[in-house]
């Protein structure tokens, strides 16, 4: 991972939302971040490479690298996919999926439900380490399945295989995605492993990145929700890890903005792969971003967005709340189950900001 900055900044992969459209969106709200990770290929016997999500590499823009995300748990499956996607060579990297909580996913012992049988494990990280050669090959996992006590064994295969990185959202599969995540086991890879270790879960704002960052020493972090609610936050957090200072609010008529980038992106990439759209089916598509985008803004909003029907009648609403200079709210509701749990990240003792941008800080990893 050598030409990245340190810390560098990662998207979470978010099937359904971080596709080529949405990557074409944070390119033009502040540029996005410096690795992309696509939404999952789901790989069985009979799996072949979505053309959808393949095209979210191929056809990326964006000019950073992107790593490919995989799903299953057939061995023979997920080598023959990851050398398939390596025969591109937009494709940076492979990572395996180790945490998605979904229970239909999980029955199949595939994504979190693997965390159960660490033998298997060790035997897919053995043969993707393999077919990745020099290429990278990079791990997305969660803490354990069902208590943060089960990661030491897991950190124990980790160290065997050379990862190229290693992405943790920091709770257990059992703790989904509503509590506060936990930073120490996060630092204890840190410290073990050789790879650099990046953060993810519950950065919500400048100061949720840079105390997570403080508490884990890691090489970078990884934003998920956050970044569809502000997509400028990889920017903030530039700012703010390089030339320090205070970043500019975000205004509602630039989230506006972004909502309307957002729709158009959406809509063109719809057509383009000749998928059924229509306007009225647009609206409600996009209701699976603007629920995030809503969170800090007012309650009548939420409500009134929930209920709109045509794309009038959801951008006169959105003109109505955002077409004017005040700045947004920097933080979310934590009442909103989307994204419970951040405040403990910050009520812990104040981050010594300029620690994090000394020469001793970005050396450590
Ligand atoms: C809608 C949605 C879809 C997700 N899809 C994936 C996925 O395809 N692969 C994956 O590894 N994680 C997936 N995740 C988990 C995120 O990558 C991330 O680990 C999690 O949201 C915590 O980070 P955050 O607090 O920054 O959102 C998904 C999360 C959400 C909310």
């Amino acid at each position: 991972m050598v030409d990245l900055p340190q810390p560098f900044l990662v998207l979470a992969p978010m099937q359904d939302v971080t596709d080529l459209a949405f990557m074409r969106t944070l390119m033009q709200c502040g540029g996005g971040p410096d690795l992309y990770v696509t939404e999952y290929f789901r790989v069985h016997g009979d799996s072949s490479l979505e053309k959808p999500i393949l095209a979210s590499v191929l056809e990326n823009p964006t000019g950073k690298p992107v790593i490919a995300q995989m799903i299953g748990q057939d061995v023979d499956a997920l080598v023959r996919t990851a050398t398939e996607l390596l025969g591109y060579e937009e494709v940076s990297g492979v990572d395996l999926n180790l945490g998605c909580p979904a229970p239909i996913v999980c029955s199949k012992n595939a994504g979190g439900g693997l965390l159960r049988r660490l033998g298997q494990v060790d035997e897919i990280l053995g043969r993707l380490r393999e077919a990745c050669g020099e290429r990278w090959f990079t791990v997305k996992t969660r803490l354990g399945f069902e208590s943060p006590s089960e990661f030491q064994a897991l950190l124990d295969i980790f160290a065997k295989h050379d990862l190229d990185m290693l992405s943790i959202h920091g709770r257990t599969v059992r703790e989904r995605y509503q509590t506060p995540v936990h930073p120490d086991e996060i630092r204890s890879a840190v410290d073990l492993l050789e790879c650099p270790v990046v953060a993810n879960g519950n950065v919500v704002n400048v100061t949720t990145g840079l105390r997570y960052l403080e508490k884990t020493r890691a090489a970078g972090l990884m934003i998920g929700r956050g970044a569809i609610r502000n997509p400028w936050l990889f920017a903030q957090l530039r700012e703010a890890l390089g030339a320090g200072g205070p970043s500019e609010p975000v205004t509602r008529r630039q989230l506006l903005g972004y909502i309307r980038i957002l729709w158009e992106e959406t809509a063109r990439t719809r057509q383009q792969w000749g998928r059924d759209y229509s306007a009225l089916k647009h609206v409600q598509r996009m209701k699976r971003y603007l629920n995030y985008i809503v969170q800090g803004l007012e309650d009548e909003l939420e409500f009134r967005m929930k209920r709109s029907r045509t794309q009038d009648e959801l951008f006169s609403l959105l003109a109505d709340f955002l077409d004017c200079e005040d700045p947004v709210p920097d933080l979310p509701s934590e009442r909103s189950k989307l994204f419970c749990g951040f405040s403990a990240l910050l009520s812990e003792k104040s981050t010594d900001e300029h620690a994090l941008r000394s020469p001793a800080f970005k050396g450590m990893n």
